[in-house]
């Protein structure tokens, strides 16, 4: 038997479950502190009425024989599907077939997973700082090389988004053949315009190029930035789009996403269409009802007014820690069209410095910047995520720490 060594080349524990396990050596060692996470970007708020009374109807329906329902379809309930179709891409006045739509278990699988359909051969681009996810299941499937003296593998093309380029990342100078972006960007917490957008798409189109591409904090933007690289001409010839309920509904707790390939995504004769659904029908048995009716019901009217509700609070939140911490004397980016701030850390420490030094004199938990990534190093990440009571106690506590 031999295991698989890429798995021995990534790092050792998963970003936020360092960061978790940091929260809880602190919070046993000082048992009378009350710790405030602002890390990892899962949601407080609850979920939205019509979202329970849809699940206690499923409920119901799965006590009674004649309404009992057993495997879900593999890639998801009509009826979610068209609530996809209808009000995330036609409402936008994009053409997305029902066909072209798999409902899954959330974003950061399917993001994970997808590597499946590529050659392990295949070159990949990433934003740096970035999700950790495409990073670390890029290495684990063999594509990355080993890691250099310079905290860098060695097979993978990093494009740095760095404060000088707005936090944009630049075409590669070496072509890949899998570029991952994400925007609203995470960590960063920027949005991309249609024509940045639309040079990512030109791009992957004239190199043979797949963009995957990761839109999970869609509902945060504020501006005129495209929710979908499908409002981007050409993008359903070079892109799929990975989507969750988690940011825009609350479902981190529930897991449901879902992941779009065009049949016009075609690689020399063969439709990456249906390599997805080949993959998902074996490896994935679907999302269950419950969670599909709750899925559905976050298209509702009055499912839409509440889950809005709710990206309201959090998006008060992501502006009271912006202000408050420039105010401060902080300087601080993302959380205008996010639900992350990214701020620059106090000159002359590192980001886990920063980190352990607010975690022991604050009580708060960021994330550190570098943890995303080498140009990360220097910031930290606060999430908008919080209970706004508890949000502007951690601001208030960082003021009277590092305020000038
Ligand atoms: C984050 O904090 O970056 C996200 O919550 C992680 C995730 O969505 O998996």
């Amino acid at each position: 038997m031999k295991i698989n060594e890429n798995f021995l080349k990534v790092e050792s524990s998963y970003l936020f479950s360092t960061v978790a396990k940091k929260q809880r050596e602190y919070q046993q060692a000082h048992p009378d502190k009350e710790v405030i996470r602002l890390s990892i970007g899962d949601v407080t708020q609850p979920l939205a009425g019509a979202v329970i009374e849809a699940m206690h109807k499923a409920v119901d329906e799965m006590g009674s024989a004649e309404t009992f329902r057993g495997y879900p379809p593999e890639y998801g309930y009509d009826f979610i599907i068209e609530a996809v179709r209808k009000n995330d891409y036609e409402a936008r006045g994009i053409d997305i077939k029902a066909d072209e739509i798999f409902l899954s278990d959330g974003a950061k699988s399917d993001c994970g997973n997808i590597g499946d359909i590529f050659s392990t051969d295949n070159k990949v681009a990433i934003c740096d700082p970035v999700y950790p996810v495409y990073l670390d299941t890029t290495v684990m499937a063999g594509r990355s090389g080993d890691k250099g003296e310079d905290g860098l593998y060695k097979n993978v093309i990093y494009m740095p988004c760095l404060r000088e380029n707005n936090f944009m990342p630049q075409l590669p100078e070496e072509t890949p053949d899998i570029i991952y972006l994400c925007f609203p960007n995470n960590p960063i917490g920027v949005a991309a315009s249609k024509d940045e957008l639309t040079k990512w798409v030109n791009y992957a189109l004239k190199n043979n190029c797949v963009i995957l591409y990761d839109s999970a904090y869609e509902a945060f933007i504020t501006d005129y930035s495209p929710k979908s690289i499908y409002e981007i001409d050409g993008a359903k010839k070079c892109a799929i789009e990975f989507r969750s309920f988690s940011k825009t509904a609350g479902f981190t707790g529930m897991r449901c996403g879902y992941t779009v390939v065009p049949h016009e995504l075609c690689f020399y004769g063969t439709e990456l269409n249906a390599l997805w659904a080949r993959r998902q029908a074996t490896k994935f048995n679907g999302v269950s009802y419950i969670t599909q009716r709750a899925a559905e019901a976050v298209y509702s009217e009055e499912g839409k007014k509440q889950t809005g509700e709710i990206i309201a609070y959090y998006q008060r939140n992501a502006r009271a820690i912006y202000d408050g911490l420039t105010a401060a004397g902080f300087t601080c980016f993302g959380a205008v069209n996010s639900p992350y701030v990214w701020l620059e850390v106090p000159a002359g420490m590192t980001s886990w410095e920063f980190f352990d030094d607010l975690l022991s004199k604050c009580q708060v938990v960021g994330t550190p910047g570098s943890g995303f990534g080498k140009s990360g190093e220097g910031y930290l990440r606060l999430t908008a995520f919080g209970n706004y009571e508890k949000t502007l106690e951690a601001i208030d506590r960082i003021k009277r720490v590092y305020g000038k």
